[in-house]
């Protein structure tokens, strides 16, 4: 049995459910929904499972309903028609007094935005989840600081929020979360608003809390780098639906395709990224003197499953993969080193991020960008070409 288990989920907006409903389920679109009747679809017939300790990202485009999805499960919204079980409890069936001291114990919700009230020191900020229960004042209090110790606030209890930065508010909102103690924490684009440093030093922050405290973590992102760092499985939501669940490599090989074709048509395309705004310098390289030993000590050095080879002048000759050096190591054919070198597509600086987006899909290397003469200007890795897809600001301007 899953933590959360979500069924046949459905959120329509506006006068007509029903009629929205039975559209729905006769297999009309958002769209069309929204032209007949007028009706907004916020999620269509969502179905998935989330397993105890797991931390499960959703993503998807602006207005494909993943706030609506995540606040149904508090039923902080609530949802026109389907099934929402927590710990094989069914939460739609809890009337108001149930629900309110089910959300207590099991939810903590953390939002994008904090809103912190500017007149309460922090610890009355981080308190405040707890003062509508029916909890003393110093336990309260105890609980409070333990949370801000865990987000690594401790010793900022009596300042006020405008002496705090970006982050350090973010991580109050945590705190306040966290107070709770909850059993399942939502997190609905919660670092987004922080810029990149200490978004990095914020997600580092919480899968050490998630290590400690074993938590299950339902967490929206817009950006893809975030989703496959922090999640196990990551939910790919499109108006309304979940068009895919999967891991990393899943989400990364498969449908991830057309994710960021949405995306790419989503964003204004009047600047077109090309494979030099996106390249960067390879960690390590191999010359052709190297042989499978050198190979192996610097894959294992770096992480890499296969390293490009280049003459001295940076001409590359091909690429080697870590298999085919072991390989070499093991056999006794006297095989040589130049031997598994191997050919891989190449790209040109100038070429778009659109042309190349199979070639990279489909690859299990980096793309190397090469100039005229041959020679090795950087790489294109995988994960990099989806982020830049999926971050709108790589299309606002510079
Ligand atoms: N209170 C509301 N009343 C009417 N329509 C709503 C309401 N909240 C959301 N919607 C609609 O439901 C759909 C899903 O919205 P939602 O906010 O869940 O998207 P989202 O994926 O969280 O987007 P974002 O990434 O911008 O936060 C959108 O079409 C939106 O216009
Ligand atoms: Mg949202």
């Amino acid at each position: 049995m899953g933590k959360i288990e979500v069924n046949n989920l459905y959120k329509i907006f506006g006068n007509k459910p029903k009629k929205a409903l039975e559209m729905l389920k006769d297999g009309a679109t958002k769209q069309e929904v929204l032209d007949k009747i007028g009706s907004t679809v916020g999620v269509n017939d969502a179905s998935f499972e989330v397993e105890e300790g797991e931390i499960f990202v959703i993503m998807g485009l602006s207005g494909s309903g993943k706030s609506t999805l995540l606040r149904c499960i508090n039923r902080l919204i609530e949802p026109s028609a389907g099934s929402i079980k927590v710990d094989g409890q069914e939460v739609l069936d809890f009337d108001t007094e149930e629900l309110r001291s089910f959300r207590e114990k099991e939810f903590g919700m953390v939002f994008q935005n904090f809103a912190l009230l500017p007149h309460r020191t922090v610890l009355e900020n981080a308190m405040f989840g707890l003062e509508i229960q029916n909890i003393e004042k110093s336990e309260r209090e105890r609980r409070t600081k333990e949370a801000l110790n865990l987000v690594g606030l401790d010793g900022w209890e009596d300042q006020y929020p405008a002496q705090l930065s970006g982050g350090m508010k973010q991580r109050v909102g945590l705190a306040r979360a966290l107070a709770v103690d909850p059993e399942i924490l939502l997190m609905d684009e919660p670092f987004s608003a922080l810029d990149p440093l200490i978004k990095k030093e914020m997600q580092n922050k919480l899968l050490d809390l998630y290590d400690e405290m074993e938590r299950t973590i339902l967490f929206i992102t817009h950006d893809l780098d975030e989703a496959l760092k922090l999640g196990d499985r990551i939910a790919i939501m499109k108006e309304g639906k979940i068009i895919q669940v999967g891991d990393h490599e899943e989400i990364l090989t498969n449908a991830t395709n057309e994710y960021v074709e949405n995306f790419v048509e989503d964003v204004n395309r009047s600047r077109i990224l090309t494979a030099k705004d996106i390249m960067s310098n390879p960690v390590e390289l191999l010359y052709p003197q190297d042989g499978p030993r050198t190979a192996l000590h610097k894959m294992k050095n770096n992480g890499l499953s296969s390293l490009f080879v280049v003459n001295r002048q940076k001409k590359l000759n091909g690429i080697v993969y870590i298999e085919d050096v072991v390989d070499l190591m093991n056999s006794d054919e006297g095989k040589d080193f130049k031997d598994i070198i191997k050919d891989i597509p190449k790209a040109e600086p100038e070429e778009s991020l659109r042309e190349l987006f199979s070639d990279i899909a489909d690859l299990n290397a980096p793309l190397p960008v090469l100039n005229e003469e041959g020679k090795l200007l950087g790489v294109i890795v995988k994960t990099d070409v989806l982020a830049n897809l999926a971050s709108e600001g790589a299309y606002d301007g510079n």
